[in-house]
């Protein structure tokens, strides 16, 4: 673009005097292919305005997730968890993103014990004593997407099932604090993957997290497990979900072939999931949903 035009971003001001500076310094980043490094394309660098309207879709969703924290318990059934969800997310203007998405036949994702992700939520489905529960949400809000899953413990859970949950939501941490302007997506696979095998858990490599903006599911792809400075470039403006699932088994999955959609473990073990969504900043990272 022209250096006096209006920067793409949106801001008003003129392009050299904006993102100039920036799309320079992508162009010029030495990148090696023999590492499976890339550049990111410009289309996934959210501008302020995007990044504003997916913050607002992460307060809708981390309110959703808040009040399944304070209702869930044993005896209630699955159904009744999405229902409230879907309320919250409509009341508050938003629209639950997993419903109708490549027909997915609820609002929310509700994954039991040996259920890796992708769980359907059903009146016959009740939560007992000893479960951990993933409950996973996606809102959409004014046409942007945010994306966040915690785990719940239901009633007395055993203490080696406690440390699957815990060591998964050190593997999200610390799959985020790898994640660095001008260094590359690989790392937070390698960050995940390192402490993961450290606890003797596997991490599931058939689904990763993705870029989030005005689509539920962008580039990147981001792998859970893999090699510190390979991949993508990871520059200021964009936005991906951090969301490892860890199985106390092998890393094997399967798919309902009644429902098409629920993912379990192959060897039945339990699988823990945990899922942010971040920005990358000039200095770090800024969580827009939790
Ligand atoms: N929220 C899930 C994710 O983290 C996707 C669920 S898609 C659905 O990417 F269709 F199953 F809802
Ligand atoms: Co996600
Ligand atoms: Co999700």
């Amino acid at each position: 673009m022209n250096r006096n035009e209006p920067c793409w971003c949106g801001s008003g001001q003129k392009y050299k005097r904006c993102h100039l500076d920036f799309d320079e310094k992508i162009a010029a980043f030495p990148i090696d292919y023999k590492k499976d490094q890339c550049r990111p394309p410009h289309e996934i660098i959210k501008t302020p305005a995007d990044i504003e309207g997916i913050k607002k879709a992460g307060v809708i969703n981390d309110g959703a997730l808040d009040l399944i924290a304070q209702n869930i318990k044993a005896g209630m059934d699955t159904l009744t968890l999405n229902d409230m969800a879907d309320a919250f997310i409509t009341k508050h203007g938003g629209i639950p993103a997993c419903l109708n998405y490549e027909g997915y036949p609820k609002s929310i994702c509700i994954s039991i014990n040996n259920v890796v992700c992708h769980g359907i939520p059903s009146k016959d489905t009740i939560l007992k004593d000893g479960d951990i529960v993933n409950v996973d949400i996606t809102t959409i809000f004014n046409g942007y997407f945010a994306d966040a899953s915690r785990m719940f413990m239901i009633g007395n859970v055993s203490p080696e099932t406690k440390k699957l949950v815990e060591v998964t939501r050190e593997c999200m941490e610390l799959g985020i604090a790898a994640v660095k302007p001008w260094h590359f997506l690989g790392d937070v696979g390698a960050a995940i993957e390192k402490h993961a095998h450290q606890n003797d858990y596997s991490v599931v490599t058939a689904l990763g997290g993705h870029g989030v903006g005005k689509q539920f599911h962008e580039e990147p792809f981001v792998n859970h497990t893999g090699k510190k400075d390979t991949g993508m470039l990871l520059v200021p403006g964009m936005v991906f979900t951090v969301e490892p699932m860890i199985n106390m088994g092998s890393y094997d999955v399967f798919i309902d072939a009644d429902d098409g959609w629920t993912v379990y473990t192959k060897d039945g073990s339990l699988s823990a999931q945990w899922e942010k969504t971040i920005l990358v900043t000039d200095t770090g990272i800024e969580v827009l949903a939790k």
